[in-house]
């Protein structure tokens, strides 16, 4: 299993991913310019297996939050480290890619997500806030956060 950024050779296998992992998927009109680098603010990297790829993940980085927009794993490879192995990229590339790097980390999720919300706790994002009836089908919010803060005489998060 590897990681790396995405290309628009990609396109395919994250709009699978997209079908597979969200009940309201991502289409490729949206999809398409952000894997051709054309929105400033986002990154997306994906993991691959001998089999093709398994997982990817999308972040904005903007000011002092860096938004993880996107995080999905195909059923075939769950609950093998894929999804971590992408966040820990993803934290990376945010830290790195700006002059003056984000603090902390948040994400939305859908309330009824157990399989996400399970993946973050364990990821140490805390919840901060719930907005109610936030989706179109009813469900809750949650906003989950986790600093990036490096400590020991780097930027505080
Ligand atoms: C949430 C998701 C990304 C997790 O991907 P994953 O590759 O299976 O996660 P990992 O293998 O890296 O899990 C790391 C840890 O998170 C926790 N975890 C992950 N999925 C879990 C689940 N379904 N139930 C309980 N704990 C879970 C566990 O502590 C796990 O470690 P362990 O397997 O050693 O016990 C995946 O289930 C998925 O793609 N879901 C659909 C899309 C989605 O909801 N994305 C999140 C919202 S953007």
């Amino acid at each position: 299993m590897s990681q790396r950024p995405a290309t628009p050779a990609d396109l395919d296998a994250v709009l699978a991913l997209e079908q597979e992992c969200f009940p309201d998927p991502w289409g490729e009109q949206l999809i398409a310019p952000g894997l051709a680098g054309e929105l400033p603010t986002v990154t997306y990297l994906v993991s691959e297996d001998a089999d093709g790829v398994t997982g990817y993940v999308v972040v904005s980085i903007a000011g002092d939050i860096a938004d993880l927009q996107r995080l999905g794993v195909t059923q075939r490879v769950r609950r093998t480290g894929v999804a971590g192995k992408l966040l820990d990229l993803a934290i990376t590339t945010a830290i790195m890619a700006e002059r003056r790097p984000p603090d902390r980390m948040l994400i939305e999720v859908r309330a009824d997500n157990a399989d996400a919300l399970a993946f973050y706790a364990a990821k140490d994002f805390v919840e901060i806030d719930r907005r109610p009836r936030y989706y179109s089908d009813g469900s809750d919010a949650v906003i989950l956060r986790r600093s990036l803060g490096l400590g020991c005489g780097g930027r505080r998060g």
